[in-house]
């Protein structure tokens, strides 16, 4: 029988939660599970009134040198098993991907099961997140200066600092209400003018305790809040801490915590060259041209010119013909989120001109706060 490709409704609910089930396991309400309420634009491939594989994607906003970025979330990506190894997961992604395009998403990012699934569509590893183990005793690592006080917050107080904070930090999401963690209690470093400087979630769990956000702008704020959490050890000696391995908190704890009881890496795909280039910070002046060949959206293949100067970039399309040196959106994405280009060549992943190299060379590493 033919399969087909389309955009799921919530008729496909059960369907659709069904096969999430059989592949990553419990699901809280399966009997009131909608795709609609999701927020997700889910696509399915049907053969006949079977759902045999689907994806979904919610449209999120990514923070990239002090912009904000569209950016399609992927998620639920199953092929049942019977239908593995035959191209369907590359025809659903390749469908889904197309669409978040044409609705105008930057970029699309994701967490893998296996990474070469994703490679084999241009996507590359550009972040990671981890969950640290570390004595709670261990993050008291100096007594608070004097001028920093420590406050239990509202989530909305949380939340104006986050917001604030990830805004400087590359390949960042903007966190809306509903990615909040409402099980969190939230504690803040305030300076004496009454800014928020710096943020800790974190909750009891079974043995304990979780942190799932510890950032700070000042010296004196991480302080503040790690003697904090470190009032803890008494009663829970283990803590469990969410950071990326560059995360400055690194820099301020003296121990070099190296048990790491979760890891995610993270996905990103460049959807939209132009756009993309467009907001990366450019603090060396100079012009390069760039090849891009991609398939998946063939708006993004062709020479592009990179202008930069005194920090403001123009990037245009000199020709639909990318080259024979052309990258990749995969290359591209890598270069664009830091990796430097001797990494590029030693992997094959693409030889970039030095021309361009210089241009790129620059930008902070992304870091990740959230899960989806
Ligand atoms: C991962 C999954 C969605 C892939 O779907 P699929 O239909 O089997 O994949 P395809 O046949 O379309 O293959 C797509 C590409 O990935 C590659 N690929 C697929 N499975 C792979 C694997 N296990 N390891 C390495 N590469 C793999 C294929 O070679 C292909 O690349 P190519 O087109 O360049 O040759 C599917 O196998 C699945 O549902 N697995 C279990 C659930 C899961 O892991 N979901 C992903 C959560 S992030």
């Amino acid at each position: 029988m033919e399969i087909r490709i389309q955009q799921l409704g919530d008729e496909h609910s059960l369907a659709y939660v069904r096969s999430q089930i059989d592949t990553f396991g419990a699901h809280a309400d399966p009997a009131a599970f909608r795709i609609s309420a999701t927020g997700a634009t889910a696509f399915g491939v049907l053969e006949g009134p079977e759902l045999v594989a689907k994806a979904a994607y919610v449209q999120a906003v990514t923070n990239w040198n002090g912009q904000r970025l569209a950016t399609a979330t992927v998620r639920d990506v199953t092929v049942d098993a019977e239908w593995r190894g035959r191209k369907i997961g590359r025809r659903l992604l390749t469908t889904l991907l197309r669409d978040a395009h044409e609705r105008g998403c930057v970029l699309a990012t994701l967490y893998p099961s296996v990474p070469a699934v994703y490679r084999a569509l241009d996507f590359e590893i550009v972040a990671d997140r981890s969950l640290w183990r570390l004595p709670t005793a261990g993050l008291a690592v100096r007594r608070p200066p004097e001028g920093v006080t420590v406050r239990r917050a509202t989530f909305e107080q949380a939340a104006e600092f986050h917001d604030r904070y990830v805004r400087a930090v590359d390949g960042a999401l903007v966190r809306t209400a509903a990615m909040w963690d409402p099980a969190l209690t939230h504690t803040v470093a305030v300076d004496v003018s009454g800014t928020r400087i710096g943020h800790a979630s974190w909750r009891r769990a079974e043995d304990h305790l979780l942190v799932a956000d510890l950032t700070a702008v000042r010296p004196e704020a991480y302080f503040a809040l790690l003697g904090t959490l470190a009032t803890w050890a008494d009663l829970l000696p283990e803590t469990r801490l969410w950071a990326s391995a560059g995360d400055p908190l690194w820099l301020v704890l003296p121990g070099n915590p190296s048990e790491v009881v979760g890891h995610h890496r993270y996905m990103a795909r460049i959807l939209d060259v132009p756009r993309a280039l467009a907001v990366r910070s450019w603090p060396v002046d100079g012009t390069a041209e760039i090849g891009v060949r991609d398939p998946l959206v063939e708006a993004n293949t062709g020479r592009w010119r990179i202008q930069a100067s005194g920090g403001a970039v123009e990037i245009r399309r000199v020709s639909s013909d990318p080259g024979v040196e052309a990258l990749t959106a995969r290359a591209l994405t890598a270069l664009f989120a830091g990796r430097p280009g001797a990494d590029l060549a030693a992997s094959g992943l693409g030889t970039v001109p030095d021309d361009v190299l210089r241009l790129f060379a620059s930008g902070p590493t992304p870091r990740v706060f959230d899960g989806f």
